[in-house]
C-alpha cells in the first residue's frame, strides 16, 4: 500500500476528527497519523477495477493513536464509475478514491518536487551520521569484501543524505600495523624501481606476495612469530611507530602510490569522501586511550605483558586487547583513539561502520569498551553500528583469479564494448569507452547491491551484464530508450493533461501505482539499512516501464492521449533518476 493512499486516508481522519477530544494536539497527530495507519494489502489488481476504497474503523481510532497496531482501514475495490467522496456509516468512515483521482495525484506530486520525490516528506528529526566505509589497506591488496564496503557504504550515505540527516562520509584507511613493516622489508629485498614507476599497484603486489612467501617458508605451520623474516618485519615497523626518518620516507612512499591508485578507481565508481582519516593519524593518540581506561580501572595486563579489557563474553571472542607487550598500539586501539576523535568532532548521534562480518568479534569488543568510555552511540544495537555484509564467491577475470579491482571494473567495461557492438542498435560510437565504463560500473554495483547485503553471493558476468533482466546494463538501456522516445516523439511534456484518458492503459496504471510506492520503498531501504530494497524496485520500474512502452505507444496517437501518456513516461524517467541516484549510478541519456 503506497503512503500516497496512506497519507489521503491520513488527511480524511484528521479532517473528521478535529475538535474531538482525543487527548492530543491536533497538529502532533498530523504529524505522525499517516505512521500510525494499518492498511490491509489489495488483493487485487487495482488497475483493472474503477478505484479503492478505505475504510477507517473509528471505534479503534484512539487506540491506534495511542501506539497500538490494530488493523484501521479495510480496503476493498469498487468498479462503479464515482467520484473522491468521504461518507460515515456507524463505526466506518469510507473513503471512496477513484483511480483517476489516484494518478493525478501521484503524476502531480512526481512532477512538482521532481528529484526530491521520494525522500520529501521527511518524518523523524535529522541526525549527526557517520558512515565508515571502504577502509581499504595500503600494504596490502584492496579486495572484493573492500569492494563491498565501498559500493554499500557509498549507497546508505545516499539514503542517510537524501532523508535529510547529516552525514559523514569517512574512510579510515589501513595505513598502519605489522603489514606495513613487512612491505617494507619486501622493498628493501624486491623493489625494482622501474616497474613501480611503471606500475606501482602491480609491482607492490608483487613485492607483497613475495615476502609473504618467505615468512611461509621459513616458519611453515608454525606461528608466523617463528621466521626470522616476520621477525625483521616487527622490527621495522617498530622503528616506524618510534618515528625513524628513513621508515617514515618509504611508508610516505607506499601510501601515496597506494592513494593515488584508490583515488581512481573511487573516481570510476562515482564514490566521494568528506573524510579521509588514516590509521595512522591515531597512533599516537592511544596513549590518551590506554590512560583513559586506567583511570577508569579497566585495564588488565596478562602474564606476556598484553594489555587488554575484559569482555564479558570472552570465551567466544577472546579478549579486547588494546596494547602490546611492547608498548605498540594495536587495530583495536587504534580504533577507539579515532571513535573518540569522530565523536569530538562530529557530534555524532548514530556511527555505522559498514566491514565485512567476519570483524564482528572486533566490533563487539570495540563497542563494548567505547561503551565503558560513554560514547552515546556505542549502546546502540551492535547490528545498527556493524553493518555487515556477505562474502563475494568466485570473482575471476579472463586473467584468472581476481586481484585488482581495476581488472573487474577494465573487464566489466570491454565485455559491456562487446555487448554494445553486437547490438544493432546501439547509438553511441565517439565515446564508447566512457559510456561502457559507466556501464560496466552500473553492471559490478547492481550485481552487488540487489540481495540482502549479509548474504553471500556467487558472482557471476553472465548475470552481471544481462541485457533482458535486473542488471545494471538492462536499467541503463531502459533508461536511455525512455529519453529517446521522450525527445523523439515529437511532442512535449505538459501538466496540462486529461489523466482519465489512461483510464484503460492497464500497463500505464500499473506503473503509476508502482511510482506511488518509491516513497515508502525509499523508507524501508532507509530504516533497515539495506540497499537491496530499491534495487528490486528499480528492475520492477524497468519491467513495467517497458511492457508500457510496447502496449501504450506515444507517437502517432491523438495528441491527447499521446500526451497523457508522455506525461506518465516522463514521470517514470524521474524515478528511475532518483533511484539510480540513491544507488551511486549515473543515469545515461543515449547508449
Ligand atoms: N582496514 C581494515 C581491513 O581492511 C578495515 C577497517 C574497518 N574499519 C574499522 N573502523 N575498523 O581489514
Amino acid at each position: 500500500m503506497s503512503s500516497f493512499y496512506k497519507r489521503l486516508i491520513a488527511h480524511k481522519i484528521i479532517k473528521c476528527i478535529k475538535g474531538n477530544t482525543i487527548g492530543k494536539e491536533v497538529q502532533q497527530i498530523e504529524n505522525c497519523i499517516h505512521n500510525l495507519v494499518q492498511v490491509q494489502p489489495l488483493k487485487k489488481n487495482v488497475a483493472t477495477t474503477s478505484g479503492c476504497q478505505f475504510s477507517v474503523d473509528t471505534s479503534r481510532l484512539s487506540a491506534c493513536l495511542n501506539g497500538s497496531s490494530q488493523n484501521l482501514v479495510k480496503t476493498t475495490l469498487f468498479d462503479e464509475k464515482d467520484d473522491l467522496q468521504t461518507f460515515t456509516d456507524g463505526r466506518w468512515l469510507n473513503i471512496k478514491v477513484p483511480k483517476g483521482s489516484f494518478i493525478k495525484k501521484v503524476v502531480e506530486e512526481i512532477r512538482l518536487v521532481t528529484s526530491d520525490y521520494g525522500t520529501n516528506n521527511k518524518c523523524g528529526d535529522t541526525e549527526n551520521v557517520c558512515v565508515e566505509f571502504s577502509s581499504p589497506n595500503v600494504a596490502k591488496p584492496f579486495h572484493v569484501g573492500h569492494l563491498r564496503s565501498t559500493i554499500i557504504g557509498n549507497v546508505l550515505s545516499n539514503l542517510l543524505e537524501a532523508a535529510g540527516h547529516s552525514v559523514r562520509r569517512v574512510n579510515f584507511i589501513g595505513d598502519w600495523g605489522t603489514q606495513f613493516g613487512l612491505l617494507s622489508l619486501g622493498l628493501v629485498r624486491y623493489a625494482d624501481l622501474e616497474k613501480l614507476k611503471s606500475d606501482p599497484l602491480l609491482e607492490l603486489f608483487n613485492i607483497y606476495v613475495k615476502i609473504n612467501q618467505d615468512v611461509k617458508s621459513e616458519c611453515g605451520t608454525a606461528p608466523e612469530m617463528t621466521s626470522h623474516t616476520y621477525q625483521e618485519g616487527l622490527e621495522l615497523f617498530a622503528r616506524l611507530e618510534k618515528g625513524d626518518e628513513g621508515m617514515k620516507v618509504l611508508w610516505k612512499m607506499v601510501n601515496d602510490l597506494s592513494l593515488a591508485e584508490l583515488n581512481k578507481m573511487y573516481q570510476r565508481l562515482g564514490v566521494h569522501f568528506s573524510d579521509t582519516m588514516p590509521e595512522s593519524s591515531y597512533h599516537e593518540k592511544t596513549e590518551d586511550v590506554l590512560i583513559e581506561l586506567h583511570k577508569l580501572g579497566l585495564m588488565r595486563y596478562d602474564d606476556h605483558g598484553v594489555g587488554y579489557v575484559q569482555m564479558p563474553q570472552e570465551e567466544t571472542i577472546g579478549r579486547a586487547s588494546v596494547v602490546k607487550s611492547d608498548g605498540s598500539s594495536l587495530y583495536l586501539t587504534r580504533d577507539i583513539a579515532s571513535a573518540l576523535d569522530r565523536q569530538k568532532l562530529f557530534k555524532l548521534e548514530r556511527m555505522h561502520y559498514v566491514v565485512d562480518q567476519g570483524q564482528r568479534g572486533h566490533f563487539t569488543k570495540l563497542l563494548h569498551v567505547l561503551n565503558k568510555l560513554d560514547v552515546p552511540w556505542a549502546d546502540h544495537p551492535i547490528d545498527n553500528v556493524h553493518i555487515k555484509f556477505g562474502r563475494v564467491k568466485g570473482m575471476s577475470t579472463r586473467k584468472g583469479k581476481v586481484v585488482f579491482l581495476r581488472d573487474v571494473l577494465d573487464e566489466a567495461k570491454s565485455r559491456v564494448i562487446e555487448s554494445m557492438r553486437a547490438r544493432s542498435t546501439t547509438r553511441v560510437s565517439e565515446n564508447i569507452e566512457e559510456v561502457a565504463d559507466i556501464i560496466g560500473v552500473a553492471c559490478i554495483a547492481l550485481q552487488d547491491l540487489k540481495s540482502h547485503r549479509a548474504s553471500d553471493y556467487t558472482f557471476s558476468w553472465d548475470r552481471a551484464l544481462n541485457m533482458k533482466a535486473d542488471s545494471g546494463i538492462f536499467v541503463q538501456y531502459c533508461h536511455a530508450r525512455l529519453c529517446s522516445m521522450l525527445s523523439g516523439c515529437g511532442i512535449s511534456v505538459t501538466d496540462d493533461v486529461d489523466v482519465n484518458l489512461i483510464l484503460h492503459d492497464i500497463d500505464l496504471q500499473n506503473l503509476v501505482h508502482h511510482m506511488a510506492r518509491y516513497p515508502d520503498v525509499f523508507l524501508m531501504s532507509l530504516t533497515r539499512l539495506e540497499p537491496h530494497h530499491i534495487v528490486q524496485y528499480l528492475f520492477k520500474l524497468c519491467h513495467l516501464i517497458n511492457a508500457a512502452y510496447s502496449s501504450c505507444p506515444v507517437k502517432g496517437e491523438p495528441l491527447d492521449i499521446a500526451q497523457a501518456r508522455l506525461l506518465v513516461f516522463d514521470c517514470s524517467r524521474q524515478v528511475i533518476v532518483n533511484s539510480m541516484n540513491i544507488l551511486g549510478l549515473q543515469p545515461l541519456d543515449k547508449i
